[in-house]
């Protein structure tokens, strides 16, 4: 079986771009920020009314955009050193797929947040050692992304932190910001090179799982 069908298998029920889709009718951001925009499938979800800013250091926009748009060719790194912080309603990371660019994005997204935002993180349901690789590899690879749920969980109690899972690969959703405090090192260090056989058999503790069924999620998101 490929990697996708077993992606899929293992996670059954409506596509992360549906959840996100959901996500949008229901918070209905006034600005939205999407780290990763590739060909605009997911960003083409940010609706009429929502103002959306796109970073992508190769965008390839293919769909039409229902939202007052501006799509920002660079790094997210680059962005956030030249971005003046105003605040962010929705927050989408889903550039670099490799952990340490993950806790940057994140770190520098919470920066943008109000005590009202919310974060999502996506591909942070890993599926096996060879798919989430920190390296990339062609075909399905999440890289290390999974590692920011344990390293939140563990160092920001302060934070609501759970993952839809949500095929392919998951989507973490993360609230309650006000202290912009960061992740310190030492957690950082410690899930850095931890293995997928760490998490492989506590999945659902260790990246707190939430059914994909919207009324098991969506108490936690207006919560
Ligand atoms: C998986 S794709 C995004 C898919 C898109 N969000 C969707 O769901 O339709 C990842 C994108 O991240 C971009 N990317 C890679 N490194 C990045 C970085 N440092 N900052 C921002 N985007 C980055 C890539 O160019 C690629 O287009």
């Amino acid at each position: 079986m490929q990697d996708w069908e077993r992606a899929y298998q293992e996670l059954p029920g409506e596509a992360y771009l549906q959840v996100l889709e959901k996500i949008h009718a229901t918070l209905k951001p006034k600005t939205y920020l999407e780290i990763g925009v590739q060909y605009g499938f997911s960003f083409s979800l940010a609706r009429p009314g929502t103002f959306a800013v796109g970073v992508d250091p190769h965008p390839c926009i293919q769909t039409d955009l229902q939202a007052w748009s501006r799509v920002y060719r660079q790094t997210s790194e680059a962005f956030f050193i030249s971005y003046p912080g105003d605040p962010f309603d929705l927050i989408f990371i889903d550039g670099l797929h490799q952990y340490e660019a993950v806790v940057d994005d994140f770190c520098n997204a919470e920066q943008c947040c109000t005590s009202k935002s919310v974060i999502l993180i996506h591909d942070t349901i890993p599926l096996s050692a060879e798919t989430s690789k920190k390296d990339f590899s062609p075909g399905f690879w999440t890289g290390d992304v999974w590692k920011i749920v344990p390293t939140l969980l563990q160092a920001r109690p302060d934070l609501a932190v759970f993952t839809i899972a949500c095929p392919p690969s998951g989507l973490t959703v993360i609230k309650g910001f006000g202290k912009q405090e960061g992740i310190c090192p030492q957690v950082i260090e410690q899930f850095r090179n931890q293995a997928y056989a760490w998490v492989a058999p506590q999945k659902k503790s260790a990246l707190n799982l939430v059914e994909n069924k919207p009324e098991a999620w969506m108490p936690f998101l207006l919560k």
